[in-house]
């Protein structure tokens, strides 16, 4: 045998030169939950690892996750009181844009990112205005530019879009310059399936819908170039960054946007990723360390430039040890 593919195997300083991918903790963005109060760490159940925060206690979070080496986070706002129109959501003094604030101040150089939607704000859980049993999309732009101005203003370095509402990011893209901040990106998630691994998210922030699914308005699993459509949409609207979501399930998605698409192109390996490898380790079934550190290469192979994941610090901890 003249050619022995095993060759490149042989140690693992041969692997590591000849590997295709390598990760850095560069990539990574970690999601936070800040919910209204003041002194809280609360566990997620359906999280193990997971914690919501109030403004006052976030910083002690983010101390921990720059220590680890990560440097952007996602930040999620759960409020006290929830209404018909999301009000707290483009409230000023409302809990995200508090955290934003408090978060800054301590962190000035930390890449603070905010989700953008209604659903956590709202008393129906669904991400826009009603019309019946329907989101009814025109109506519901003004509030998502209204909520990402907001967050701009309370110092959010980016804001990231995950309603699915039709023209959100040209309409936020028109907010934001119109105030003077056309500095503030925009990273959206064009490309985000109804799929049920959102489960746990919706445990953690409390915004499961009261009736019906999200199918009127996020995409089909069964569509991939609906999600390429989706990704050039955005990017034409005004889209630094795009995001496909879920991760892992969705490789194939991934692969398809980025060949087709020239703006960074993040993954979100979202809540039931995370929970289900959380629940299997627990029963010593599978090893989390290495099966989170897999499902991120395996991400970055499939395309993506950005992994947003419950699992940074632990995966930038990981990458710092050189494993
Ligand atoms: C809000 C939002 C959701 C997630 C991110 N932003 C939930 C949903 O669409 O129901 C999911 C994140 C995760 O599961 O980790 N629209
Ligand atoms: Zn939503």
């Amino acid at each position: 045998m003249i050619i022995r593919p095993r060759r490149l195997r042989r140690n693992k300083i041969i692997r590591d030169l000849a590997a295709e991918t390598r990760l850095s903790p560069s990539m990574l963005v970690y999601p936070l939950f800040v919910r209204e109060g003041r002194g809280i760490v609360e566990d997620i159940p359906a999280m193990p690892g997971q914690k919501r925060y109030s403004p006052d206690t976030l910083p002690r979070a983010l101390e921990e996750v720059r220590k680890a080496g990560v440097n952007s986070v996602l930040l999620f706002g759960i409020p006290e009181h929830k209404d018909e129109r999301g009000s707290e959501a483009y409230n000023d003094d409302g809990v995200i844009q508090q955290a934003l604030r408090e978060g800054k101040r301590h962190f000035p150089d930390i890449c603070f990112i905010a989700d953008v939607c209604l659903c956590e704000y709202t008393s129906h859980g669904h991400c826009g205005l009603l019309k019946g049993e329907a989101v009814d999309n025109d109506p519901t732009l003004d509030l998502l530019a209204r909520t990402a101005l907001s967050q701009a203003q309370a110092g959010a370095d980016m804001v990231a879009p995950s309603d699915m509402m039709d023209g959100r990011v040209a309409a936020i893209r028109a907010k934001l310059d119109g105030a003077g901040l056309e500095d503030t990106l925009i990273f959206s998630y064009a490309v985000k399936y109804a799929s049920a691994f959102y489960g746990p998210f919706r445990e953690a922030a409390g915004s499961a819908p009261s009736f019906g699914d999200r199918r009127g308005y996020q995409m089909d699993p069964r569509n991939v170039r609906e999600g390429v459509r989706e990704a050039l949409l955005d990017i034409e609207e005004g889209a630094d960054m795009i995001m496909v979501k879920p991760g892992l399930p969705y490789l194939d998605v991934l692969r398809a946007v980025k060949e087709r698409s020239c703006v960074p192109v993040g993954a979100y390996c979202v809540s039931g990723e995370y929970s289900m490898i959380k629940a299997a380790a627990e029963r010593g079934w599978l090893d989390e360390r290495r099966v989170a550190a897999e499902s991120a290469i395996c991400l970055a192979r499939g395309g993506a430039d950005i992994i947003v994941s419950y699992f940074a610090p632990e995966l930038a901890r990981m990458m710092k040890e050189g494993e």
